[in-house]
């Protein structure tokens, strides 16, 4: 909780702050990795830099946090905090380093805001600061606690190419860890000019299969430059090959119990709720599930088969497919696109009979998932069954 005083501060200064944010985090990236060019190159994710996205997350998370401090003291935002939390425990982040980026975050302010940064101000400001990064040390501990850290090596058994631009890979950790349906590793590799980037994987596999499998979409450089990473893994990573991976972390995980789950996703965004359902059916569960999944083509869909047969093991599941691009003899009733019909155009969740108690699991770019939110909520679902992974920074906090 914020002091009394620095509350007042904070609520009267919040609206310059978040103003200027995206000037702070800005600067606070360009002097903190000028002064520290190894966080560029070896911990940050240089694409997400180059495309502003993880400043606008970083944004985000910290006037969600401020406003939570001051709106409804007593309850932080446990979502968005434990989504940065898994996402630094996946990187390796550490205690000490949060002083570094308190340097330079706040070097950052008083540079943008100038006379404006008062000393209540800077005092204020730094409660804010340390209560989060404190919270956030607090959750990283655990989870190093409880799934370790640091750089595992794992085999490449098996290299799948699924469609042009997917692979999978079979991984086999030196140190063998479970994980729960839809969570991630992070993927460290050295790329030609000596940079080790990060990047994460969800597991698209069950953890009851001993082996994880990893599946990656080469991300193409249509108008942007080619993803370097995902490229990286497709071109030079075969069977036999060792890759550096993180213990498995993410909380967008299973919902427990026997209640009824929709799992919704669209394009590579299958992979997490590919575990999911391997998971449900390697335990043999009767659990009513609704598998919707959205693409351009079934071509394009990757697992399109392992879905369905996944589908088809599960007793309770049905499966609900939407392509942009479907040709004529695989059109199927739009309104009841169910097993194995496919619909044309955009998921439309409608014409699904939703239970009251559903809980929803989504993954896929930002706008699938916006519109599946939207869709869920005017149906009754409530907000806090609604889950989700963004496949890069979080920018709905950002937006929201
Ligand atoms: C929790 C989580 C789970 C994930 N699971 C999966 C998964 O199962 N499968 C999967 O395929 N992916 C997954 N991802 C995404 C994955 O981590 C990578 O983000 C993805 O592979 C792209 O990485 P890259 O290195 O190839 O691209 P990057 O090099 O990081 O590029 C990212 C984007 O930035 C753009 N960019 C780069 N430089 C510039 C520039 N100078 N100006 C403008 N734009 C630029 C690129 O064009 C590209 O669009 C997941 C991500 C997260 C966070
Ligand atoms: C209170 C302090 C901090 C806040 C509020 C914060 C916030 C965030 C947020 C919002 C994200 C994006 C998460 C997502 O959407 O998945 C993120 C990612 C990240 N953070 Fe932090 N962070 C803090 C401290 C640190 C520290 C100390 C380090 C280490 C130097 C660090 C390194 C990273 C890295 C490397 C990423 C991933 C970047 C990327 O993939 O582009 N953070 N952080």
């Amino acid at each position: 909780m914020l002091s009394p005083e620095s509350a007042v501060t904070v609520r009267a200064t919040l609206p310059v702050i978040a103003g200027a944010i995206q000037e702070i985090t800005a600067r606070f990236y360009d002097t903190m990795f000028a002064d520290n060019p190894e966080l560029l190159r070896d911990l940050f994710n240089r694409g997400n830099q180059a495309n502003g996205e993880q400043r606008v997350a970083l944004a985000g998370s910290i006037a969600a946090f401020a406003t939570a401090l001051v709106e409804r003291p007593g309850e932080l935002p446990g979502t968005m905090l434990s989504r940065i939390a898994n996402k630094h425990a996946s990187l390796g982040v550490t205690e000490e380093q949060y002083a570094v980026v308190h340097k330079y975050l706040f070097g950052a302010i008083v540079e943008v805001l100038g006379d404006a940064v008062t000393p209540e101000v800077a005092q204020a400001w730094d409660e804010v600061y340390w209560l989060m990064a404190e919270t956030l040390i607090g959750l990283e501990r655990d989870l190093y606690r409880e799934a370790g850290r640091g750089w595992t090596r794992a085999t490449v058994v098996e290299r799948r190419d699924e469609t042009a631009d997917v692979a999978s890979f079979l991984l086999r950790p030196d140190t063998p860890m479970s994980f729960r349906p839809g969570q991630y590793v992070s993927v460290q590799v050295t790329l030609p000019d000596g940079a080790r980037q990060i990047r994460q994987y969800s597991l698209s596999n069950a953890p009851e299969r001993g082996d994880w499998r990893i599946t990656v979409k080469r991300v193409r450089g249509e108008d942007a430059p080619e993803g370097e990473v995902s490229a990286w893994l497709h071109e030079h990573v075969r069977a036999g090959d060792v890759l550096a991976v993180s213990a498995p972390f993410g909380d967008l995980t299973l919902p427990e119990g026997d209640g009824p789950l929709l799992l919704a996703s669209a394009g590579i965004g299958v992979t997490p709720i590919l575990s999911m359902l391997d998971h449900l059916a390697a335990t043999g569960s009767s659990r009513r599930v609704m598998v919707v999944h959205a693409d351009r083509s079934p071509d394009a869909h990757v697992h399109r088969e392992e879905l369905a047969d996944l589908v088809a093991a599960l007793p309770g599941a049905t499966l609900h497919r939407w392509y942009e691009d479907l040709p004529p003899a695989q059109v199927g009733d739009a309104a009841h696109a169910a097993d194995h019909v496919a619909a044309v155009g955009r998921a439309d969740l409608s014409a699904l009979d939703l239970p009251g108690d559903v809980v929803a699991c989504l993954c896929g770019p930002l706008p699938f998932m916006r519109a599946v939110r939207a869709q869920l909520v005017e149906l009754g679902v409530p907000a806090s069954g609604i889950h989700y992974e963004v496949f890069g920074p979080d920018l709905w906090i950002a937006a929201a």
